[in-house]
């Protein structure tokens, strides 16, 4: 049989770095729900990390949902469901409800519109309290944004014109606009953050 799962080799570097920051955010009991999986390398670490909790994946993209299943059946743990197809952009999520939401590498690599969605649909499916975690490269206001991320910025941008590093300001503002509180900002190995939104 095929071996569909996928490997992101940035994914090795920054699970730990990531992990160590959710043992501060996420709930004791719950489940959580990832926006974005990707390869499903972050939620099977995760779910392994934290066996209290359920583990949602989603992704829009079909290898990216097939890679995910192959990870969690490799990882034989009970705590991550199938994944769902969820495109932060629909205005009707398969999830209807979560104690947290986890959202790694997206809100750069996506038009604007699935940032709206993200914090929309997020906003609709947490309670009071909940987290909205999200990680990657910003632009901040005062802060000079490392030549890396100038770089990397301009080559997402060459790929997709509506792509690129987002303001940390701006999306604090949706953030607040949708009734979220927040962000509680981490800074994380090579120039991206942990911004942490929770629920009003
Ligand atoms: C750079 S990958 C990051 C994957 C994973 N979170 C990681 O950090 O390894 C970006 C992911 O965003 C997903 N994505 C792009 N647009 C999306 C949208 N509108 N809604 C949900 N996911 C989206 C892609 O399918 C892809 O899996």
């Amino acid at each position: 049989m095929t071996d569909r799962r996928l490997e992101y080799p940035a994914t090795l570097r920054n699970r730990d770095a990531i992990l160590d920051v959710l043992r501060g955010v996420l709930p004791a009991s719950g489940l959580v729900l990832e926006i974005a999986s990707g390869s499903g390398e972050h939620i099977v670490h995760f779910a392994r990390a934290f066996p209290g909790l359920t583990f949602q994946p989603s992704d829009p993209e079909e290898a990216a949902l097939q890679s995910i299943q192959a990870w969690t059946l490799d990882s034989g743990l009970a705590n991550v469901r199938p994944p769902v197809m969820l495109d932060a952009l629909s205005e009707r999520w398969p999830v209807t409800a979560a104690n947290a939401v986890l959202c790694i590498n997206m809100i750069h690599i996506a038009p604007w519109r699935a940032t709206e969605g993200l914090f929309h649909g997020a906003a609709k499916l947490l309670p009071g309290g909940a987290p909205l975690y999200l990680y990657g490269p910003y632009r901040r206001a005062g802060v000079v944004t490392a030549p890396s991320n100038e770089a990397f910025d301009a080559s997402l941008k060459a790929r997709n014109e509506e792509w690129g590093l987002r303001d940390l300001e701006i999306v604090a503002d949706l953030a607040r606009s949708v009734g979220f509180s927040g962000p509680v900002v981490t800074e994380m190995p090579a120039n991206n953050l942990s911004v942490v939104f929770r629920r009003v």
